[in-house]
């Protein structure tokens, strides 16, 4: 007898459909960041394709499809005419950069970095070659700064400050230590949320120190926020801080090196201090492979396999912190589209 639950050969053609009509919509998603054109929605709801066209300069027939197309895709709503407004959040999520929402930089890292990483993926399968993270130039390190804002304000805004005890101490001369600041965001958010905190940020990449410098110079915070060049213990003295924070750093950390990383993460921090790391966790079952909170770091290690990361899994990130002597409770939450937060305290 037929099996009732079996896909059918349409349905499974379907699912490539979809993709492919996923593909093409980043890319459409892609062409209306860059060249304005949910911005101007946003500024001027109810406005005509033609409109919209005169007023970027842009060939008018392509700019009619674009809209026909986004309105396709419910990126767009429309009123008779048609005229075209974006359809509900999609100001923040796309036309707004400064907004935690705000998706058009890992949207740009799809289009720009993955692109054509997967380019290089047949020459690289064959050989195991990569191209790391670091020496990827200044557009790629603006283009990961855009794609992690959000986790940033999220872990200024909420993780830390409902660390037990950790805001007495930043109102009384505390210090947070950013480990692989980047290019800085969040050492001026940080310096901005706790404003009688010390804020450092480490880091080995050049080009992101140097624009993290410059960010820090221009907020007018160099009295009390600094970004320094690693490794950590050579950058920070041991028991100097009272909480360590890193986002999406653990998994861009080679595994050999993951131990000394976080052996000295913890030795930076003061007895009582935070550990919080906001990163991606593999799945190590079949099952787990195929439910829906592991897809984004599933996906996370595909596109970065040729940056030569390996995403932890649970049970690695568990160890790290027991073998960095940090043996005290683990709490673990997945926020997102599926990135993990763990928070641990030094005893
Ligand atoms: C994906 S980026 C994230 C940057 C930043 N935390 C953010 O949220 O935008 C990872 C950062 O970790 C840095 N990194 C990698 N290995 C490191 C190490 N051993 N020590 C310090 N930083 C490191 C990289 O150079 C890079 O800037």
């Amino acid at each position: 007898m037929a099996d009732a639950n079996a896909i059918s050969a349409d349905q499974q053609v379907a699912r490539i459909f979809e993709w492919r009509r996923g593909f093409n919509t980043i890319h459409l998603i892609d062409v209306g960041v860059r060249l304005g054109l949910f911005k101007a929605l946003a500024e001027t709801p109810g406005v005509a394709a033609e409109d919209i066209a005169a007023r970027l300069g842009l060939h008018a027939p392509y700019v009619a499809v674009w809209c026909k197309t986004a309105y396709g895709m419910a990126l767009l709503d429309a009123d008779e005419g048609p005229r075209y407004r974006l359809a509900p959040h999609f100001d923040v999520i796309l036309a707004a950069p400064s907004h935690p929402r705000y998706l058009g930089g890992y949207v740009r890292l799809g289009t720009d970095v993955a692109a054509d990483d997967f380019k290089r993926c047949l020459d690289a399968f064959r050989t195991g070659s990569v191209k790391p993270f670091q020496g990827r130039g200044h557009d790629f390190n603006q283009a990961i700064a855009e794609s992690t804002q959000g986790l940033q304000v999220v872990t200024a805004k909420k993780i830390l400050p409902a660390l037990e005890g950790l805001l007495a101490r930043l109102e009384t001369g505390g210090a947070l230590l950013e480990v692989g600041c980047g290019t800085g965001n969040l050492l001026l958010q940080l310096a901005k949320a706790f404003p009688k905190a010390r804020v450092i940020g480490v880091d080995i990449e050049t080009d992101s120190l140097n624009v993290a410098r410059a960010k820090i110079a221009a907020a007018g915070a160099k009295d009390r926020v600094e970004a320094r060049q690693g490794p950590v213990a050579s950058a920070v003295q041991a028991d100097s801080v009272d909480a360590v924070v890193m986002i999406e750093v653990l998994h861009e950390i080679a595994p050999t090196l993951r131990p000394g990383v976080i052996r000295e993460s913890a030795a930076a921090l003061r007895p009582g201090g935070w550990l919080v790391i906001v990163d991606e966790t593999y799945p190590t079952t079949l099952e787990e492979m195929r439910r829906p909170e592991f897809r984004f770091p599933l996906m996370t290690g595909f596109e970065e396999l040729l940056w030569g990361n390996v995403i932890p899994t649970r049970q690695e990130q568990e160890e790290l912190l027991r073998d960095a002597g940090l043996t005290g409770a683990i709490d673990r939450s997945i926020i997102g589209e599926g990135f993990t937060v763990l928070c641990t305290r030094k005893g």
